[in-house]
């Protein structure tokens, strides 16, 4: 990942006030070269549906002017000058430049610049600034290639940014892979592949745990204390730059299990103004210190998405359930990353968890269930009858829909704070 990219200012703005976010889109030669059902699926239905919604939705508050991505050093050395806002390669450039999985295009890139040892001097080398991309807030470049990664079970595609802009550390570029194999043509898919391609892109542009320290508020300032190079603090542990207490929170909620035990149960908690006041309202529970991040799932998954117990079926939860929706809450994280503003009436109604109060959202939910019993009330969301065969059918509670208790034996050991 490139930080601090400057970026140079257009002589023109076109519009500066109440700017819709503007995604350009660069398909990878990897797209062209599917098969033509789905590469028509992606490049006439997925990225431009996709795509419409996220600029319907969201507004950039500082607007850029063109962007210049910055080159890759061929050591992965480099260093900065004080005077000079661009980075230097120690050593040579590297031939291409990636975003993710990506090649970036020559027409994207600035000029090379190298550190003269024996002058003590960065220099400019080789071809001069390209054009790069005007009337654009972030460029996505989209690949369908069969990497390393999508020989892990059951993902469909990733995403991630590669290159912040310098004065507000704003993602200026990422890229989307979509896992060949997994893309599937067939109609009934069609409405989960797309949800799946705005989860990867909302990602990319603000929801990953990697950013949460580059986060600012709404006079623009850092959440997170800065060094004397502009950067925060990086964890070596996490692989991350460190966040601050501003943005992420530890809490550790008290945790009834099995056998009348009650644990002590760690959580990461989102606490930004605005993700604060959509979760208090969500749950109905204004003590409600932010909203869970999620705790499972392994590296990627973990930490960069809401917590699937409370959320269920949001978008920006970790794992894929039917009828996905982007909720007030997701859309208020991306208002609260500094970057971004949001048109509240494109979220969408998410019914799990609403109005269920603090203990859905602080307790376990062996407690939830406990004390829903002894009132004598039904336990929904949740269910306890295990998952038999053939299928036992009933209707959800909303009476919208037939449900089935997917819940099963685990043949494991299983840890004690989920017992
Ligand atoms: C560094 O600068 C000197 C003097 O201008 C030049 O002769 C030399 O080729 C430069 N070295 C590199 C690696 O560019
Ligand atoms: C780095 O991350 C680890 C794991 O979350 C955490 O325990 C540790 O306190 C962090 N270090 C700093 C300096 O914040
Ligand atoms: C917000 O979105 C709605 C629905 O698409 C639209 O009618 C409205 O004009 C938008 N508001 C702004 C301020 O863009
Ligand atoms: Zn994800």
């Amino acid at each position: 990942v490139v930080y601090q990219v400057p970026l140079r200012e257009n002589h023109v703005l076109k519009r500066n006030v109440g700017q819709q976010l503007r995604i350009k889109i660069i398909y990878d030669r990897s797209v062209e070269d599917l098969l033509p059902e789905k590469r028509h699926l992606i490049k006439n239905k997925l990225f431009p549906q996709a795509i419409s919604y996220l600029e319907k939705t969201f507004q950039v508050r500082k607007p850029t002017g063109t962007i210049l991505l910055s080159r890759q050093c061929a050591t992965n050395q480099y260093l900065r000058r004080k005077a000079d806002p661009h980075r230097c390669c120690r050593g040579a450039c590297s031939d291409h430049t990636k975003c993710g999985p990506v090649i970036v295009p020559e027409e994207h890139l600035q000029q090379c610049r190298v550190f003269n040892e024996s002058e003590w001097h960065c220099g400019p080398t080789g071809l001069p600034d390209q054009e790069g991309v005007r009337d654009a807030d972030f460029l996505l470049y989209v690949s369908a290639l069969t990497t390393e990664r999508c020989g892990h079970e059951n993902i469909i595609a990733y995403a991630a940014y590669c290159q912040l802009e310098a004065e507000m550390d704003r993602p200026i570029a990422g890229y989307a892979n979509l896992c060949p194999n997994m893309i599937s043509t067939q109609a009934q898919e069609f409405v989960g592949m797309l949800s799946t391609v705005k989860h990867e892109i909302i990602h990319a542009l603000g929801f990953s745990a990697g950013l949460f320290a580059f986060y600012r508020d709404d006079d623009g300032k850092p959440l997170t204390t800065r060094y004397a190079d502009g950067l925060p603090s990086f964890n070596e542990s996490l692989g991350l730059y460190q966040w601050s207490n501003k943005v992420v929170h530890k809490a550790v909620r008290l945790w009834d299990v099995r056998g009348g035990q009650i644990l002590r149960h760690a959580v990461h908690l989102l606490i930004t103004p605005r993700v604060v006041e959509e979760a208090r309202k969500h749950f109905n529970c204004p003590i409600l210190e932010g909203m869970e991040l999620e705790n499972q799932g392994g590296m990627g998954t973990e930490l960069n998405h809401w917590e699937k117990r409370l959320l269920e079926n949001e978008a920006m939860t970790g794992s894929h359930t039917q009828n996905r929706v982007f909720s007030r809450i997701t859309l208020a994280l991306m208002e609260d990353t500094g970057w971004y503003k949001a048109n509240y009436s494109m979220a969408e109604k998410l019914d799990w968890g609403r109005n269920k109060g603090c203990d859905f959202v602080m307790k376990s939910c062996k407690f939830w269930i406990d004390q829903k019993r002894q009132k004598r009330q039904l336990i929904s969301p949740y269910c306890d009858t295990l998952r038999s065969n053939p299928l036992q059918l009933t209707c959800r509670q909303d009476q919208r829909a037939v449900a089935v208790c997917n819940l099963q034996k685990f043949p494991k050991q299983l840890p004690q704070e989920y017992q």
